[in-house]
Parts: structure tokens; C-alpha cells; sequence
């Protein structure tokens, strides 16, 4: 089978799996919720649990030998040339509350020689909005089958750039200082709770920028190729511990006036 058959087919089965978890979001927005844990910035649901079990059993009934690292746990061995990384509800918070904006968030990533991941297939579903974004390596990102690009903005004073404070204090105060740096230069700031959905926002256009100082793989491995292959710049750096990251999402245009701002306060960013 070809190269491109095999990702056609694992794209298949991840829009699937996205779409069958979708559908149990959808029913259950507005029901009350079994919380299974929570602490002072997050809430974690037994339908988080649920939804990663559904779209677990999708992704392994057509390729069982394909690892998944999930927000919810771990399926197969991880140090496999392939697995899956699933974020089955992100915007847990919102979604807790009955907000419709959250998403499923499905890549399928292939070991590289030097130990990275790279992402081939990406899959963001949001059920609320009923928008589907996807993309394979190399292709165009589509959203419902449509190809979408970045926006062309290059100045950050007419910039709409989302932020995302994580859930922990640290996070919490490594982001406010980079709020305070950013709130009077952009036009506006927008903190919308879902990183996969910022992330494909800025894929398609709506926003300009995307920022977040300690996010994890499965937030924003999706998302990041859906960037890239909407032309746009992924710019993430791996932080101490696993599966953490500092992201940049932006359109490209921005990130020399960006990275002005960011890096006095992230030293990674070069
Ligand atoms: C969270 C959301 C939020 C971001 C957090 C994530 P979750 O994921 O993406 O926007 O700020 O860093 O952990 O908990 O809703 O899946
Ligand atoms: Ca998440």
C-alpha cells in the first residue's frame, strides 16, 4: 500500500473516532456532569474517561498495534515507531460549564531517528460549531473539506492574539507578565479556554497569534500540523518533564514582532 493510502486511511479512522466522541459531547453539554477530580484551575470529567475509551476503541480496532498517548492515560507501548496523541475533550473547563467550545483533538505522530515525533495526520473536531479541521503532512489544511489559510496580519497593533494561562500556579505566573507585555500592543487579547481550537483559528485566519507557557502534547500536536500546513508557523519548545511545551502558534507575518515581546520573557525563543 502506498505511503499516501496508508495516511488517507489513518486520517479515516481518526475523523471517525473524533466524530463518534463528538457526538456524546454534543448530547451531553447541557447534563449534569460526574466530576472525577478537580483542583483551584481545572476539572477533570468521567466523560473525558468515556470519550477517550470511545475514540480509543476506534483508532486500535483499525490499527491495533498503534500506541495511544492520551490526556486520559496510555494504551500500547509507547516507544513504538508510531502512536496515536489524543486529547479527547479539550476545554474540559468549558465544556464542565456548559460553554459549546471545546473539541477533540486526534494526531497520529511517527518516531524520528533523533528520538522526536513528527505529526502526519491531524484531526480537531469541534461538535458545537460542527467544524472539522484536517490535514496530512504535506497537504493543504482543510476545514469541512475546504482549504484555509493563516491571515496576512504583520503588525501586532492590529494583531487578535490568544493566550492560555495552563492550569498551575507557575503557569499561571509565567504568563501574566507576558499578558501585561502584550495587552496594550495588540488589539485585542482572547482567552478562550480550548488550545486545539486557538490553534486552528489561527490556522484558519481568526486569529492572528496563539501563546501558552507550559501546554502538553496532546493540546497542541493536531493543531500544530493543521498551522503548519495552513502555511502558518508552529513554533514550539519542549520544556523539562513529559510532554510539555511552550508554544508560539502565529501566522508567520507576526513573528518577528512576536518573538520582540516574548523573548524577554521565554528564553528559548532565539
Ligand atoms: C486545556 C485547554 C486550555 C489550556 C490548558 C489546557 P483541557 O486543556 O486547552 O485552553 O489553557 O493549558 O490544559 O484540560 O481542557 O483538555
Ligand atoms: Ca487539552
Amino acid at each position: 500500500m502506498k505511503a499516501d493510502a496508508n495516511l488517507r486511511r489513518l486520517l479515516a479512522a481518526a475523523v471517525k473516532a473524533a466524530k463518534a466522541a463528538g457526538a456524546v459531547m454534543r448530547r451531553d453539554l447541557n447534563s449534569a456532569k460526574r466530576v472525577n477530580a478537580s483542583s483551584q484551575h481545572d476539572i477533570k470529567l468521567e466523560l473525558d474517561v468515556r470519550c477517550q475509551q470511545i475514540i480509543e476503541r476506534t483508532l486500535r480496532a483499525g490499527f491495533p498495534r498503534v500506541a495511544v498517548l492520551g490526556e486520559e492515560g496510555v494504551t500500547g507501548d509507547l516507544e513504538s515507531a508510531h502512536r496515536w496523541v489524543v486529547d479527547p475533550i479539550d476545554g474540559t473547563v468549558n465544556f464542565a460549564h456548559g460553554i459549546p467550545h471545546a473539541c477533540v483533538s486526534i494526531a497520529f505522530q511517527s518516531r524520528l531517528e533523533d528520538g522526536t515525533h513528527e505529526t502526519r495526520v491531524g484531526v480537531v473536531f469541534d461538535p458545537f460549531a460542527g467544524e472539522l479541521w484536517t490535514a496530512i503532512r504535506g497537504g493543504p489544511a482543510l476545514l469541512n473539506g475546504r482549504p484555509i489559510r493563516i491571515s496576512t496580519r504583520a503588525r501586532l497593533n492590529e494583531a487578535i492574539v490568544s493566550v492560555g494561562f495552563a492550569k498551575h500556579r507557575s503557569t499561571l505566573d509565567q504568563m501574566l507578565p507576558v499578558l501585561n507585555a502584550m495587552v496594550h500592543r495588540v488589539r485585542k487579547i482572547r482567552v478562550m479556554g480550548s488550545a486545539a481550537l486557538a490553534m486552528t483559528y489561527v490556522a484558519s485566519g481568526r486569529f492572528d497569534a496563539y501563546v501558552e507557557p507550559g501546554i502538553r502534547t496532546w493540546d497542541i500536536a493536531a493543531g500544530g500540523l493543521i498551522l503548519e500546513c495552513a502555511g502558518g508557523d508552529y513554533w514550539q519548545h519542549p520544556l523539562p518533564g513529559r510532554h510539555r511545551h511552550r508554544v508560539m502558534a502565529n501566522n508567520g507575518s507576526l513573528r518577528p514582532a512576536l518573538g520582540r515581546v516574548l523573548r524577554r520573557h521565554w528564553k528559548e525563543i532565539g
